[in-house]
């Protein structure tokens, strides 16, 4: 048995934006690794679909809830009905988010709050509560999906990085405290992954990687016990290097790059 499936074989692992993507990715891969799962998100019918499938192809224990994760009343009780049915999570992927590029004459407060609602206080609503569990317990990994884009906003897509750049900081700040009580706290920060979320963009996306090998990568990280899982090393590369350009040569480079940006459809 390999590493990664001997770190989660029977543990209960919560994992949120399951009906999609990676987080589809990461429920399927945990199956075979053997965990006990509750898969979160607002498509119910996406997640029995999973559900059947995972149950079907390794009898796994599949907890459906159906939830969004915008709604804190709606996270309470869904965190209630996860500890009453499967247990305190000993992992728990905090995964959902949205994403929308909009054009420069459509910015709004709104936007931006929306975005923040599921990306930053959407994973928050369930760090809180299973924090506190957690540190009572002295054990436990809580691993959020953050993004590169946290590293510079580009074109079209500041809320979003802004987003990603908050959890981010918020999560990095916590694992300090966290970390010598025994509760891990992992930062994900992928390039661009294939997914529903990316097969919306007409731009190009280099380097980017299967759901498959992002789910790959990152439950060897959370198993590995990396505090911050970057990848694909090359897209890590650059992102980092544009977060060192100084403002007037990045607005220089980013500015070339803004016409051709565009969606093929609204997200
Ligand atoms: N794909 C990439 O290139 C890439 C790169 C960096 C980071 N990420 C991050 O990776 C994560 C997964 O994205 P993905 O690429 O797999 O896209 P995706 O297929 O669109 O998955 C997004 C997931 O989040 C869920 N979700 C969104 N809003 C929600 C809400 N209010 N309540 C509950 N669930 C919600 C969706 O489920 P429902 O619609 O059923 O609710 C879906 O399961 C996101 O946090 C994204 O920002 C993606």
């Amino acid at each position: 048995m390999s590493d990664v499936a001997s770190f989660f074989r029977g543990r209960a692992v919560l994992v949120t934006g399951a009906s999609s993507g990676i987080g589809a990715e990461l429920a399927r891969q945990l199956a075979r690794h053997g965990a006990r799962l509750a898969i979160l998100a607002r498509r119910r019918q996406n997640l029995e679909a999973l559900a059947s499938e995972l149950r079907a192809a390794s009898g796994a224990t599949v907890l459906v809830v159906a939830c969004d994760v915008s709604e804190p009343a709606a996270v309470a009780g869904a965190m209630a009905r996860v500890e009453r049915e499967l247990g305190l999570p000993d992992v728990a992927i905090l995964n959902a988010g949205i994403g929308e590029s909009r054009k420069l004459e459509d910015f709004s407060v709104e936007w931006v709050r929306r975005i923040f609602e599921t990306n930053l206080f959407g994973v928050l609503y369930f760090v809180e509560p299973l924090l506190g569990s957690m540190l009572a317990r002295g054990a436990g990994t809580i691993a959020v999906t953050s993004s590169l884009a946290r590293d510079r906003a580009m074109t079209q897509t500041g809320p979003y990085s802004a987003s990603k750049a908050a959890l981010s900081a918020v999560i990095e700040s916590l694992r300090i405290d966290a970390w010598p009580r025994g509760v891990r706290l992992i930062t994900i920060e992928p390039g661009f992954v294939k997914s529903p979320m990316t097969d919306r963009n007409a731009f190009p996306m280099p380097f980017m990687v299967s759901s498959e090998r992002a789910a790959a990568i990152v439950l060897r990280g959370i198993a590995q016990g990396t505090p911050v899982i970057r990848f694909p090393w090359p897209m890590a590369v650059i992102t980092y290097v544009l977060r060192m350009l100084p403002s007037r040569l990045f607005l220089w480079a980013g500015s070339r790059l803004s016409p051709k940006r565009d969606l093929k459809k609204p997200g």
